[in-house]
């Protein structure tokens, strides 16, 4: 609800009610299938760089991005002598294969690998360019038909990573320092369709099904050298010569520009927010850089990781995540223990993301977990919780799912042993077991007959026993509805500053007779009395006048006083028989006065 965080005078989000059996990811390219099944994919970033491990004499990469890939342009490494940095690589011990093997045992279903990354450099037998492996090793190697062996052999897909329009090596090819030197459109052509176009013809030519080639340009066309017309024309060398090969959003043509671009691609480490009807992946590390940094130090935990993957495809997305293996082949022990925890854990529970899907519930309205879903050809669908703190009372509500599952069961559990549950009108409550069965993620499966009507807009039940109703998950606001982002760590939090007479509106659903009482957290810096704030609903009206919350310090001795959100008790709520129920608050400050609202809670206890 993205939306009030702009001023809007009277914001209605209709609830909807979906009924239809949809399709998700309606807009996927036929060609496109596998990857939207095969949700996790793992990246390799693998070259010269990697004997430099991030340190080029004595000195560390230079800029705060500290991605060791950088580091030939970074520390202004000279051409020739970049690839003296081969003399560390223990060619005996890089085997690629064993890359595919830990993908596969991960759980992953396709390969990426750094074919040629920015420094030019490529990791097969080029016949375009003789700033190659097989040049520099004796006998000649070729990374790239060694993966794609494998990768055939193991039945993984083959992705190939070719930086295009960087490319530092090539006295035409693009640098940042471009920018100041500046380039001509003709000396870029001579780069362009002497050494991209022709590698790209080799690599679709030679190395058989190439299941996706991966671009890297994060700028748009319009604001670099490279001319839409060539991205076309590398475009249509690839559906020339292997029609199946995906096309990522890299390539400088969005998915909006351009509706035969295959998948997008987010962000490095960006995670999804929103459920998308197209493919589309984010690149992740498990650590910060993508080549292999020897003084590496935010490794992500396997929860992290794992809980990143499940978010993704609870919004109809893919993962491909990184592993930057050494100079002699060898993959980081902190990334392997974690992808082989996250190859286990997709062994049991794996069903829940190849070929699952977004449910069509709000985005982060359930407070334990994410969904994910599946539809089977009879119709039937299984809707998978995917518990990720798993409830002390083990009482896990589900908002927004008309009528009872079939069966709960636990997604361990083998024989499918049915959990108790209760269910009314769009909620249900599920009796889990005392201890999660899973130390990372636990999955509850919801099986239906067909796929189930969804109620979208309404506050989930919080699984700390109530509703916590917040201006970012109101139906409707009016008057002042601009959202005021977090300060300091949010020791002032997200609030609104309301100023004039305003409105929030909230849905719930009741599935039982019950009293809920309800507090309100504000900041209010003015006098005892002034202003009203006013809870309307069905099961009853509470009103208070505002009352003043005072500061409070932050640290001692560091000028850090904070205007104080205090939560305030109004009253209590009786909701006398289970159904919807609209709440509604309204805050009416005096003329000059300001009222930081922050949320509105009704809790059982
Ligand atoms: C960025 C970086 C690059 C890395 C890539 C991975 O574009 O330039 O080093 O390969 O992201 O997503």
């Amino acid at each position: 609800m993205k939306a009030l965080k702009q001023k809007v005078v009277w914001m209605v989000i209709v609830i909807s009610v979906n009924t239809f059996y949809s399709q998700a990811q309606e807009h996927t390219n036929e060609r496109a299938r596998w990857f939207t099944d095969a949700r996790f994919g793992m990246f390799i970033h693998w070259g010269v760089y990697s004997g430099a491990e991030g340190i080029w004499k004595g000195e560390k990469l230079r800029n705060d991005n500290d991605y060791a890939e950088w580091i030939y342009y970074r520390n202004r490494i000279a051409r020739d002598e970049y690839t003296t940095l081969l003399d560390r690589f223990d060619w005996d011990s890089i085997d690629p294969e064993q890359w595919v093997l830990l993908a596969k045992e991960s759980g992953m279903k396709y390969v990426t690998i750094t074919a040629k990354h920015h420094d030019g450099f490529a990791l097969w037998d080029s016949q375009v360019s003789d700033y190659d492996v097989a040049e520099f090793t004796h006998p000649k190697r070729d990374i790239v038909k060694e993966l794609a062996d494998a990768c055939h052999k193991h039945g993984l897909k083959l992705g190939l990573y070719y930086s295009h329009w960087v490319d530092w090596e090539h006295p035409d090819g693009w640098d940042h320092s471009k920018e100041i030197y500046g380039i001509s459109a003709e000396d870029y052509d001579r780069y362009w369709l002497g050494k991209v176009i022709p590698q790209i013809r080799e690599l679709l030519s030679n190395y058989g099904e190439v299941g996706m080639i991966w671009f890297d340009m994060w700028v748009h066309h319009s604001n670099t050298c490279v001319t839409k017309e060539q991205l076309l024309q590398l475009k249509g060398v690839i559906r020339e010569l292997q029609p199946q090969c995906l096309v990522n959003s890299r390539l400088g043509l969005s998915i909006e520009e351009d509706s035969d671009i295959d998948f997008k691609t987010l962000g490095d480490n960006q995670l999804g927010s929103k459920k998308e009807e197209f493919p589309w992946q984010s690149p992740a590390t498990v650590a910060h850089s993508w080549g292999f940094h020897a003084l590496e130090k935010q490794w992500k935990s396997t929860t992290t990781l794992l809980q990143n993957l499940i978010g993704n495809v609870s919004l109809n997305g893919n993962m491909m995540l990184n592993i930057g293996p050494r100079a002699n082949g060898d993959v980081p022990y902190e990334i392997e223990q974690r992808l082989l925890a996250m190859g286990k854990w997709l062994s049991v529970n794996g069903e829940s993301i190849y070929g699952s899907q977004a449910f069509d519930l709000v985005k982060d309205q359930h407070d334990w977990g994410k969904i994910t879903c599946r539809k089977n050809p009879d119709g039937s669908t299984l809707i998978y919780l995917h518990v990720f703190n798993w409830p002390l009372g083990h009482q896990l509500p589900v908002t927004g799912i008309q009528g009872k599952p079939v069966k709960a069961y636990l997604l361990a559990d083998q024989e499918k042993i049915a959990l108790p549950f209760t269910s009314q009108g769009v909620v249900t409550v599920l009796d889990l077991p005392e201890k999660a069965p899973d130390p990372l993620v636990s999955v509850v499966v919801l099986e239906y007959n067909s796929y189930p009507t969804t109620e979208e807009g309404l506050v989930a039940q919080s699984v700390y026993g109530g509703f916590s109703l917040t201006p970012t998950n109101a139906l409707e606001s009016k008057g002042d509805t601009t959202l005021k982002p977090p300060k300091r760590g949010g020791t002032v939090p997200e609030h609104i500053a309301v100023t004039e007479k305003s409105r929030y509106h909230w849905r719930i659903y009741i599935e039982k007779p019950m009293s809920l009482y309800t507090d309100v957290s504000y900041s209010f810096q003015g006098e005892d009395g002034k202003g009203t704030l006013s809870v309307s609903s069905q099961a009853g009206s509470l009103k208070a006048n505002f009352k003043p919350s005072g500061k409070f310090v932050g640290e001692p001795n560091s000028n850090w006083q904070i205007d104080s959100f205090d939560s305030h008790r109004l009253g209590q709520l009786d909701f006398t028989q289970e159904g919807y129920y609209d709440i509604s608050l309204e805050i009416a400050p005096r003329k000059g006065d300001e009222l930081g609202f922050q949320w509105l809670w009704l809790g059982t206890e």
